[in-house]
Order: C-alpha cells, then structure tokens, then sequence
C-alpha cells in the first residue's frame, strides 16, 4: 500500500532530536526554528518528558473515560495554575480541531442558538465544524457547506458589534493570533469589544489558543496581553510536546450535562503523562518569560535588514514579510544553513521555535537570517 499523497513534502527525514536540533538519517544537523509546527514547546526528548511517559507506559497506558483517572484531575490543577483560570473546568480530547468542534457544540448546547460569528482567515482545523469557522472554502467539503456561520475581518470593532446586535449568536471563535493567515495579531481593543459584545448579546465568546497558547506568545495564552477573560479556551500543540492532546478550558458558568461531550481516546493516562511533564517542565525552566524575551531578541536581530516589509506576532510566533519569495527565502535557511523554518499566508516566514531556545540559537538563526538575505540582495 502507498500513502495517500496529500502533503507537499520537504527532502529531509529527521530520524533523531535533542532540545532545539534535529538530525536526519545521514547525521546532519538541523536547528528547529518550526517546532513541528508550534508543537514542540519543551523541546525534543526532554529528559524529564521521557521519563515521565516511559514510567506511565509501564505501569497502565490507557483504560477509559468510564472510569475514575486521577491523572486528568493533575493536570486540569496544573493547567488552571500555569494558565491563571484556576476555576475553569477542562475536558480533554486529541487534538485541536476536536478542541475546536467540542467548543463550538458546548457554545450551541449552553446557550440553545445555532449561529457562531468567525473571523477572515482564521483556521479552526479540519473536522465537520471546525472547518465551517476556518476562511477557506478550499478545505471545505460539498457536506461542510452551513449557512450559520459568517465571517467579519480580524480588528473591524464596528463589523463584530453589528453582526453581534442584529443576529443571535451562540458564540464568536477568535485566534487571538492568526497563525496560517501571515501572523495576524488580535489588538487588545478588538478582544475587549468582542467580550463586551459578547457579554451584552449572550455569546460566548472562544479564544483558539491551539497555536498561539501554552507559552508561546510570551504569555500563558496570547489573549491574555488585552486582559480579556474567554468563556472557552481551545489548546493542542504545545501541551504534550507531540503527543496528540486537545484540551477545553471552560468556564464554571457553563453547565457541564453527562454524555454532552465525550470521547474514546482523550485524556488518557499516557497523554495525561506526557501533558503533566510539559507543564512541569514549562513552570520549572520558565519558558513562558523565556518565549517572551528570545522573541524580543529575534525581532531586534532583524530589524532593519533590508528586504524585511513587516514582522509581526508575539514571543516565539513571528512572521515576517520578505520582498523575495519565502519558499525560496525558507529553502535557502534549510539548504544551506541547516534551519527548519515555516511559511503563513502569501508573504511570510513563519517562525515557531520550542519554547527552550537560548541565545545561541537566536544568533544562529540570525546570522543565517542576514546571510540569506544578502544572497538574495534584499
Ligand atoms: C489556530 C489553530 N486551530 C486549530 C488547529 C487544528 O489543530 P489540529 O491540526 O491539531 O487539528 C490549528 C492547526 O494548525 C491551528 O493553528
């Protein structure tokens, strides 16, 4: 049998990894500066994580949600702890679309409407709902088409505010920073308008943190630099550090009703294992503040290089805009300088480094950076 050819693969196969590097089978070294996608936050084969999972593996891997598994329960405290939203309740799943989904029906369920109001060029995921809230109708089935959903721009305070006054909604789902859309950043005034919105029409009102959150901005959750608090909050990618993990955060306003909400695989003891590490590891070394400050580094590194339009993002998730084309631009950091690096939207080099970078990384990434741009005369 052959794979079912739908991804458009980069020539190289990582085999190993430690921290912030890769090797792929001929031993040649990589730094990661795309995180597998903003999913390696620890860094790869954290010592701490591996021990954790391998320990879990060996005494029980998985049973079900029938159960009493008290490992879901540590991680709900941890998380409630690290992310400031103590009495929020969680439900855990596999991954952030499901996040995404379980959201967008809990919303339906709570308040009893059927419309969800979305933003242009957001991305939900792929699942049957999420993929009705993601801008793009080239991911969207014949089966996927749903007239209750519509769409206004990322920071249009005047558009959210009319739509929200004039049509029931059961809730608004907002990337505070859009991540396949060139790095769009949510201003603090729009997620302020939204939540007031919200509040005075009855909607709830859902931060996708699933790229953007568990550290990555530089914050807990990237909506937490407006001070806005959500109802629901989505997380995936960072919180096991690769093992498949979605997680809900919900409010305790929001009534949990048996059997409204669940699934096989979510929660069980080997991704509560990997997810409890990640959360140690992520108080214990600080990478919420180190995010932060790699990030301002970064930025500061290249700043002002000519061929740079625009950088944008938060912590270690930075888009920047080039005057050349950045596949060809991302090509050359890999190639030649051995540097995994993503793309967003039309324009942009998307940064995603794990969260553990230190400065040697940052001045190899920028020395590499200012290089390439020379070769392309930038
Ligand atoms: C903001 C956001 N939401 C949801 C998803 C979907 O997550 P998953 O691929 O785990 O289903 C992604 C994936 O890139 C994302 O970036």
């Amino acid at each position: 049998m052959k794979l079912f050819d739908v991804y458009s693969l980069l020539d190289m196969e990582p085999v190993k990894a430690s921290g912030a590097y890769l090797w792929d089978k001929d031993g040649v070294e990589y730094l990661d500066f795309y995180g597998g996608h903003a999913v390696i936050s620890i860094g790869h084969t954290h010592p701490h994580y591996v021990a954790k999972i391998t320990e879990q593996l060996s005494k029980i891997g998985f049973y079900s949600n029938a159960v009493i598994n008290s490992l879901q329960a540590e991680l709900a405290e941890k998380l409630g702890v690290l992310s400031g939203y103590e009495e929020y309740e969680l439900f855990l799943c596999n991954s952030g679309a499901e996040a995404n989904e379980n959201a967008l029906k809990l919303a339906s369920f709570t308040t009893g409407r059927e419309r969800v109001l979305s933003m242009r060029g957001a991305f939900h995921g792929r699942t049957s709902l999420a993929v009705t809230v993601t801008d793009n109708p080239k991911i969207q089935a014949p089966v996927n088409k749903n007239d209750k959903i519509s769409f206004v721009a990322l920071n249009d305070v005047e558009a959210l505010e009319r739509e929200l006054s004039t049509k029931e909604y059961a809730a608004v789902i907002i990337e505070p920073i859009q991540g396949v859309n060139g790095i769009q950043v949510a201003t603090n005034e729009f997620l302020q308008a939204a939540r007031m919105a919200c509040d005075a029409t009855g909607t709830l009102l859902i931060c996708d943190e699933v790229q953007a959150g568990y550290g990555r901005s530089g914050r807990f959750f990237s909506h937490q630099y407006s001070g806005v608090k959500a109802d629901i909050i989505t997380m995936a990618k960072g919180i096991a550090n690769g093992f498949p993990v979605g997680a809900v955060m919900i409010s305790p306003s929001i009534p949990a009703v048996k059997g409204m909400l669940g699934t096989t695989f979510g929660g069980s003891h080997l991704a509560c294992a990997a997810a409890i590490a990640v959360a140690d590891v992520v108080k214990a070394e600080g990478l919420v503040d180190n995010a932060r400050l790699m990030g301002e580094k970064i930025v500061e590194g290249i700043k002002g290089v000519g061929g740079v339009r625009d950088i944008r993002g938060r912590g270690l998730m930075i888009g920047i805009d080039l005057s050349v084309p950045q596949a060809d631009f991302r090509k050359v950091l890999r190639e030649e300088f051995h540097i995994m690096t993503g793309l967003s939207g039309q324009y942009t080099l998307r940064l995603l480094p794990p969260l553990m970078i230190g400065d040697k990384e940052v001045e190899r990434f920028v020395e590499a950076f200012r290089a390439t741009a020379v070769k392309f005369g930038m």
